[in-house]
C-alpha cells in the first residue's frame, strides 16, 4: 500500500492521461492574444469566472494559486480587475456575448466586504449582458457574521460554496484549516437564512494525519450532519496530494500519513448515504437536492471568459493562463495590457475529448447527439485510442451504452474519480505548480 496517493498512484490512469493531455502553452503576445480570442469564439452563451486570489493563511494540502491576504495589495487587485473587466469588456463588444453563468474562485472569495462585489457587479454589467447572479466560495470563518452574509446576497450574489471540509476538530487541524466546526454551523444557517439561490457544502475526506479507522467514523458522521443541516448540494471531495503543496514533504518523509486504505470506501459511504437521503448526483463529487452550483465545468468545455491572477480562459478553440502573481497582474493592467502568461490552441478534436470526459466522467453521462449539435463534432472524428478505451471500459462494466448515450455505472464511480483525480493533478494542478514557480515563462509543456 503506498504511503499516499499523488499522480501516479492509480493504474494506467496516468500514462493514459499523459497522452490524452499533453499539452504545449507558449507566451503570448497582447495582439495575438487578442486575435486568438476574436477567432475562436463561436458561441453566444458563456461564463466568466474570477480568480480572488487571497487567503488568510495556507491550508497543507491546497493546490490552488493564492497568495497571503493583505489589504493594500487588495485595493490594487481590485483596480486591476475592474480593468481587466473593461479591456476585455471592449474587445468582446461586438460579440453580442450572455453570459450565463459567474463564479468568482479562489483562494477565499469571502475574505473583501461586500462593497468589492457591488462594484465587480456593476463593472460586469456595463460590459457584459449578465442574465444570473453570482456565485461565489466561501469560509466558514467569514461567514459567521450575519450581517456580512445578508450584505453579501444585497450586493448581488445568489450562489454560495461553503467550504466546511469537516465537523471533527481533528480533521479540520490536520488539514491546516483556521475554522471550528461551530463556524460551519452557523455559517450555514445566516446563508439559510439569507435565502440564497443554492448553497452548497463543501467536505473533504482521506485526509492526511487522521488515522484511518477514526477517520471512516468521524466521516459518517459528517456525512450524517451534513445532511441534518441540508445545504441544498453536498460535494465530496477526496484530499489531492500535489508536490507543491505545504505538506507534501511531511507525506513524503514519513512523518505524516494519508490513510489511502479508506480512500474509496468514503467515496463510497458518501455516496450511499447521500442518495438514500435524497440527493441526486449532478457530478461524481457532488449531490444536489436543487439545481447545480455554478457549473465549474465550463473550464473544460469552454466557453470560459476568466478574470483574475492565476485565472484560466477557454473560448473553446483557444486556452489562455493569466500571470500567477498578484504583483505582476497589477503591474500589467496599470499599463492597460492583458495579463496573460501562456496559450494555446485547442483543435477541435481535443475539445470533443474534453467534452465526453467532462460528461461521462463527472456527469456520468454522454450522449454523441450532444457532441454533433453543441461542438458539431462527430464520434467517428474522437482519437480511435480513445474510442478503444471506451470499449474497454464497456468491457469491464464502467460504463453502459444506450442507444446514442454513454452512462457511467455503479461500477465506474470510483475509477471515474481516479481518473478525474489524476487529470486534476496532472493538468491544473501542475500547471499552477510550473506557473508560480516561473511566472512569465516562454513555454510549458505538461503533463
Ligand atoms: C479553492 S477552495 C475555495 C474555498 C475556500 N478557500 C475554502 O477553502 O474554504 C474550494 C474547495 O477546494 C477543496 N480543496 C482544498 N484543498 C484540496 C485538496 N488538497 N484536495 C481536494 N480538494 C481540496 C476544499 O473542499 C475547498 O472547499
Ligand atoms: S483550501 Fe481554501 S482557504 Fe485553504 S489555502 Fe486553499 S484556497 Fe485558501
Amino acid at each position: 500500500m503506498p504511503k499516499f496517493l499523488d499522480e501516479d498512484s492509480f493504474g494506467f490512469f496516468p500514462r493514459m492521461i499523459s497522452r490524452m493531455f499533453a499539452a504545449r502553452f507558449i507566451q503570448s503576445r497582447e495582439e495575438d492574444h487578442i486575435q486568438n480570442i476574436r477567432n475562436s469564439l463561436n458561441e453566444k452563451r458563456i461564463g466568466i469566472y474570477i480568480h480572488f486570489p487571497f487567503c488568510r493563511s495556507f491550508c497543507l494540502y491546497c493546490p490552488y494559486f493564492r497568495e497571503i491576504w493583505n489589504e493594500k495589495a487588495f485595493k490594487k487587485y481590485t483596480e486591476a480587475l475592474l480593468e481587466e473587466v473593461r479591456l476585455v469588456g471592449d474587445l468582446l463588444e461586438d460579440e453580442n456575448l450572455e453570459v450565463v453563468d459567474i463564479h468568482v474562485g479562489g483562494g477565499s472569495p469571502s475574505i473583501p466586504n461586500p462593497e468589492f462585489y457591488s462594484k465587480l457587479i456593476e463593472e460586469l454589467e456595463s460590459n457584459f449582458a449578465i442574465k444570473v447572479g453570482l456565485g461565489i466560495e466561501a469560509c466558514p470563518e467569514d461567514l459567521v457574521n450575519e450581517d456580512k452574509v445578508f450584505k453579501l446576497a444585497e450586493a448581488g450574489i445568489s450562489e454560495i460554496s461553503i467550504g466546511g471540509q469537516s465537523f471533527h476538530d481533528s480533521h479540520l487541524r490536520a488539514l491546516g484549516r483556521r475554522h471550528s466546526p461551530e463556524d460551519i454551523r452557523k455559517a450555514l444557517e445566516n446563508c439559510e437564512a439569507v435565502g440564497f439561490k443554492l448553497i452548497n457544502l463543501d467536505l473533504m475526506c482521506a485526509i492526511p494525519g487522521v488515522p484511518a479507522e477514526k477517520q471512516l467514523k468521524n466521516w459518517r458522521m459528517d456525512i450524517e450532519e451534513a445532511i441534518e443541516l441540508g445545504p441544498d448540494e453536498i460535494t465530496v471531495y477526496p484530499t489531492l496530494i500535489a508536490p507543491h503543496c505545504i505538506g507534501y514533504k511531511l507525506l513524503k518523509n514519513g512523518k505524516v500519513k494519508q490513510p489511502v486504505e479508506i480512500w474509496e470506501s468514503s467515496l463510497l459511504l458518501a455516496r450511499e448515504r447521500l442518495e438514500d437521503s435524497g440527493y441526486k448526483a449532478v457530478r461524481i463529487y457532488s449531490w444536489s437536492r436543487r439545481g447545480e452550483y455554478a457549473t465549474v465545468n465550463l473550464e473544460m468545455i469552454g466557453p470560459l471568459i476568466s478574470f483574475g491572477a492565476g485565472a484560466f480562459g477557454f473560448t473553446g478553440g483557444y486556452e489562455w493562463i493569466n500571470v500567477h502573481s498578484i504583483e505582476e497582474y497589477i503591474r500589467k493592467l496599470k499599463e492597460n495590457k492583458l495579463p496573460v502568461t501562456v496559450s494555446r490552441i485547442v483543435s477541435k478534436t481535443e475539445r470533443g475529448v474534453r467534452f465526453l470526459v467532462d460528461q461521462l466522467f463527472t456527469a456520468g453521462r454522454f450522449s454523441t447527439t450532444m457532441l454533433e449539435e453543441n461542438l458539431n463534432i462527430s464520434f467517428k472524428d474522437l482519437p480511435k485510442g480513445l474510442r478503444f478505451g471506451l470499449t474497454m471500459m464497456r468491457i469491464m462494466g464502467w460504463i453502459r451504452k444506450e442507444k446514442n448515450v454513454l452512462k457511467l455505472t455503479d461500477k465506474g464511480f470510483i475509477p471515474a474519480h481516479k481518473f478525474c483525480w489524476t487529470f486534476v493533478l496532472k493538468v491544473p494542478c501542475k500547471l499552477v505548480d510550473i506557473l508560480t514557480k516561473n511566472v512569465w515563462p516562454s513555454e510549458v509543456n505538461i503533463p
